[in-house]
């Protein structure tokens, strides 16, 4: 029976480039889930956007004396750009300033308040007297409370990831000009997340399937006690008050951000000249939604967002979020503004995607952190995906083309050793497909190379091309099971490496998508005719390593 998948993914603040951190963070895992069940036949729907509020962007505008939505703009394209030819193929992509997102958002507020779970009251908002402004999130840093990590800011310190509250930073200053910020009394609009301190907690405790440290992290959060969240800010950049007399204060960019992946969804549905069909996806109890996100971003994922969701009601929960631990670059954190970061727009400026998602899937942060290093990029590209998965499709299809009449041969009888190899194609799939339901990304790629190592092992015992001079048929028979398996190769790794399975499709002398050939072992028809073969992968020269590391920049293509 076919499955219904919500895939939501963190929505990129719209204030700088994404980093390979990002995309083994997020983006990838979310991409490799959706080309796997769309495979499979499975109904997705996969969307995410520019998080375009928020001090992140106001900072950066200022910075660059541009207009906030201005600067919006211009990363929302650089993002669908970046991601399209990185393949991460979103249903919807789209952004936080469409009038849809808007109004679902208001409606939302207006909703809870309505219910109660939105209520007023006053707080002490940091204010910088040099700068004449209320300190904001971001605008405002000090030490954290709890850790007593010194670079903490006013919404989250990233060293504990707890989200603050500018008051109870230890010595605070003002991120604009280092000044001591004063406290005074603002009115704003609280969510009442205690409400569902109960209800959540029950809900958590059928989440053990979880990975560890998203359960324990949301289980020792719940633990300590909520407490209800400011979710408007004294600022003039984001989503208006849907009330009169709230001019000078907008809506919390993480109250609308998250609401994004269901204005999304409506917007993907009016797209479709179907402006219902999102409901199959959020109200429909059999629908499993998925969250991929980076660790930065859990507790809004698995607490507030239910949370919210609860409040609403009538919308389905999240049903897991694969949350990934983070990507180092040569061992030292992502940084951008620090200038240690590879972009993706720079990336792609010299490299093919596929090597990179493979690197990225094969080493992905699932559990702990791990590296990417220039080194290690050209190792696994030259050493596996060349040596072990490219040169088994190339060899076979380019000998076989040359000898059999650019046509697959006729098998005789397969041998032990040829089924064996079939069978273990099968299996292949199988765990596969098992691993990466269970969203065990890094376990299912090493499996299937493990299926190619094992093809170039029959083909060195076989040896067709040895073969071929005193048994053509033997030989067209050992070369058969090889394309066999070269083709559920393609299949397999698919959801990994997208480009070069659809470049081995058309080598096989298929036509259309490799998507639509659908996630099953698929025999060759024996005299179907081959496309003139291409190489899947490029071996890389080692000097990239010492030209990549000398990059004084690291840094962004823009
Ligand atoms: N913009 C946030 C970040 O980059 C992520 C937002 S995810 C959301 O950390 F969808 F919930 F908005
Ligand atoms: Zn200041």
């Amino acid at each position: 029976m076919s499955e219904r998948i919500f895939i939501g993914v963190a929505w990129p603040y719209a204030s700088g480039s994404r980093h390979l951190g990002h995309l083994a963070g997020a983006y990838l895992p979310a991409d490799i889930f959706a080309r796997y069940h769309r495979a499979k036949g499975n109904e997705v729907l996969m969307v995410s956007g520019a998080d375009e509020h928020g001090t992140p962007i106001t900072i950066k505008a200022e910075q660059e004396g541009k207009t906030p939505a201005e600067l919006a703009k211009y990363y929302r394209n650089q993002f669908i750009e970046t991601f399209q030819k990185m393949g991460i193929s979103f249903d919807l992509f789209t952004h936080t300033n469409t009038d849809n997102h808007i109004a679902v958002t208001q409606d939302f507020f207006l909703n809870l308040l309505n219910k109660g779970y939105i209520y007023k009251d006053v707080v002490l908002q940091a204010w910088c007297p040099k700068c004449q402004r209320f300190l904001t999130d971001r605008y405002i840093e000090g030490t954290c409370p709890l850790c007593g990590f010194n670079d903490a800011r006013g919404d989250q310190c990233d060293q504990c990831g707890k989200p603050m509250n500018p008051v109870d930073l230890k010595s605070p200053h003002c991120k604009l000009c280092g000044g001591e910020p004063e406290f005074k009394n603002s009115e704003h609009f609280f969510l009442k997340l205690s409400a569902f301190q109960d209800k959540l907690s029950e809900w958590i405790t059928g989440q053990t399937f979880w990975r560890s440290n998203v359960y324990h992290f949301t289980k020792h959060y719940l633990e300590e006690g909520l407490k209800d969240r400011a979710i408007t800010r004294d600022m003039e950049w984001g989503i208006p008050i849907p009330l009169p007399g709230y001019d000078s204060k907008r809506i919390y960019v993480w109250f609308d951000a998250v609401i994004g992946y269901l204005s999304a969804s409506q917007e993907w549905a009016q797209n479709q000249q179907d402006p219902g069909k999102w409901r199959i996806f959020w109200q429909k109890e059999e629908t499993r939604s998925y969250y991929f996100i980076g660790k930065d971003n859990i507790v809004f994922h698995s607490i507030i967002w239910p949370a919210m969701l609860m409040a609403y009601g009538g919308l389905n929960l999240p049903y897991e979020v694969p949350a990934n631990e983070f990507l180092t670059f040569e061992e030292k954190k992502f940084s951008t503004s620090r200038n240690w970061v590879v972009s993706l727009p720079d990336y792609l400026s010299r490299y093919d995607p596929d090597p990179l998602r493979y690197m990225l899937s094969i080493n992905m942060p699932e559990t702990t952190d791990t590296d990417f290093s220039w080194r290690e990029f050209y190792r696994r590209n030259n050493d596996e995906l060349v040596a072990t998965y490219g040169n088994l499709a190339h060899r076979v299809l380019t000998f076989t083309y040359k000898n059999y009449d650019g046509a697959i041969p006729f098998p005789g009888e397969i041998d032990s050793a040829g089924k064996a190899l079939m069978d273990k194609a099968e299996e292949t799939l199988a765990a596969v497909d098992r691993l990466i339901s269970l969203c065990k990304f890094k376990d299912a790629i090493k499996t299937a190379m493990a299926l190619a190592a094992e093809a170039n092992r029959y083909l060195d015992e076989k040896a067709p091309w040895k073969a071929i001079k005193v048994d053509k048929a033997a030989a067209g028979t050992s070369l058969y099971v090889a394309i066999c398996v070269i083709s559920a190769l393609r299949t397999i790794f698919y959801p990994f490496l997208p480009f070069s399975s659809q470049k081995l499709h058309e080598n096989l002398g298929y036509a259309g998508e490799v998507q639509s050939a659908g996630w099953k072992i698929e025999l060759p028809a024996p005299g179907q005719k081959l496309a003139v073969p291409q190489p899947l992968f490029v071996k890389l020269d080692e000097k990239l390593i010492e030209e990549e590391n000398k990059r004084p920049e690291h840094t962004q293509a823009e």
